[in-house]
């Protein structure tokens, strides 16, 4: 292994825009209307700026390495269309299940391109990803004992690497801190370091490790600390072990809030490269699995006020059509979560002062649906208007579900703010959910 490099020269960082502004999305929103590319059935759009996307991407580019493999994401965002960007973009991606890896192969995804994680591979699923040389990182004892019956059999192509748990603690969001004590992800280092290292002496095949702590909340520190407790493990190895890929995950926060200040790309790496210099080593594959970081600022949701509840305290509800069907966390840990909320008139035009109160309710049959309580937003909300859901681009339709089986969304993708248009994925039919629900076979 080799780690004492301090790495090649960098591009200039590039700088990555500010958030979307509510000014930019109603003038997006508006030109969609009038260009007659919302429907009265189209309830609710999810829109998409492929041209931030673009920047985002850059930007992770320029801030590590050329020879780094960047593995976005599907999970965060599986629009086809978008994953066809970017692997267009020269980009790889992260799959987390077959549906994923599916989809991967759908956008046109080489097999190097592509890295399995997921914590419940069945044999066969690591037979069929081994027979295609896709590179795949184990989160068990038990996995790297599947692989090993089936990769020299197979005589296999595929990198193996093993995800490590460095059991460096939560962030602000429990539920989404994944290094903790007996998380299942990945395997203590603290409990199994000398069985990992007699794993790596045992199987050849075995030549990468994988760390991934968390999304959202998990300062650059904690996700610096990580890392780098894996990285020192990889140095006791070196001796007699060849590692030839060291997979950093994703984890850098979005900004969400006006006040939220997260690390972007180009500082994450510099402070990685001090930690661990031979990360940045040109002979070492270096990966990472950004998803939110470059997705959620990219995506907003416009979805149509159908009812005003006014309430006797001079406040109202808005009903509009998405909830807890798309914004699951937010509905159901609405502390963890925020999203700002804007309004705009039944032309896209943005309605502005003087506010009032606002709880705003999805569609769905139960009590918890909402996106917001107690949000303040403009008086003369009306039916017909639209509620505009801002920073909804990482895991949001990703995470869609189907209770009361309502349709989903078309993803309208755009450029240069609404210049263009792209339809990326059509509303589902009525026929669909049929379909969906439907026995479909003969078993
Ligand atoms: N790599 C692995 C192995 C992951 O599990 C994840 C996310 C990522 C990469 C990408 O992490 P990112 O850069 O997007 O933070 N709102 C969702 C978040 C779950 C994140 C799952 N893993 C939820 O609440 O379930």
């Amino acid at each position: 292994m080799k780690y004492q490099g301090t790495g090649q020269q960098l591009d200039a960082p590039s700088t990555y825009p500010e958030r979307l502004s509510a000014d930019v999305m109603a003038a997006t929103l508006s030109r969609a209307l009038s260009g007659g590319l919302i429907c009265s059935s189209d309830d609710t759009v999810v829109f998409y700026d492929l041209s931030r996307l673009d920047l985002a991407l850059d930007a992770l580019k320029r801030a590590f390495p050329s020879t780094a493999i960047h593995a976005v994401a599907v999970k965060a965002n599986p629009s086809v269309e978008v994953l066809k960007r970017i692997r267009s973009a020269g980009y790889g991606v992260e799959v987390a299940s077959m549906g994923e890896l599916h989809l991967a192969l759908a956008a046109g995804f080489p097999v190097q391109a592509i890295v399995f994680d997921s914590p419940v591979k069945t044999s066969e699923e690591l037979e069929a990803a081994l027979k295609m040389g896709i590179r795949i990182n184990a989160n068990t004892l038990g996995e790297l004992t599947r692989i090993d019956k089936l990769h020299t059999f197979l005589k296999s192509r595929s990198p193996v690497g093993i995800r490590i748990n460095p059991e460096t603690g939560k962030g602000v969001i429990d539920v989404t801190s994944v290094a903790v004590q007996h998380s299942k992800f990945g395997i203590s280092l603290r409990e199994c370091r000398s069985v990992l290292a007699a794993a790596f002496s045992e199987y050849p095949w075995l030549t990468g490790l994988h760390v991934h702590i968390g999304s959202q909340g998990m300062s650059l520190d904690q996700l610096l600390d990580g890392i780098a407790a894996v990285y020192d493990f990889s140095l006791d190895l070196k001796d007699h072990v060849e590692i030839t890929f060291f997979d950093i995950g994703g984890g850098l926060s979005a900004q969400y809030k006006e006040s939220d200040m997260p690390a972007q790309f180009d500082e994450y790496a510099t402070a990685l490269r001090c930690r661990c210099p031979g990360l940045f080593d040109p002979d070492l594959y270096l990966i990472t699995e950004f998803g939110r970081s470059l997705h959620a600022n990219c995506g907003w949701v416009a979805s149509r006020v159908e009812y005003v509840v006014e309430h006797g305290d001079g406040s109202a509800t808005l009903i509009i059509h998405v909830g807890a069907d798309m914004f699951l966390r937010k509905a159901y840990r609405p502390g963890d979560w925020h999203h700002d909320i804007s309004v705009c008139d039944t032309t896209g035009q943005l309605r502005t002062q003087p506010h009032r109160v606002y709880n705003v309710a999805g569609p769905l049959c139960f009590a918890g649906d909402y996106l917001a309580r107690g949000v303040s937003l403009p008086m003369s909300v009306r039916e017909g208007d639209y509620v505009l859901i801002h920073d909804a681009g990482a895991y949001t339709f990703s995470m869609w579900s189907m209770y009361n089986s309502r349709q989903f969304p078309a993803i309208l993708g755009y450029e240069e703010n609404g210049e263009t248009f792209h339809l990326l994925k059509e509303r589902q039919t009525t026929d669909d959910i049929v379909t969906f629900w439907s026995t479909g076979g003969t078993r």
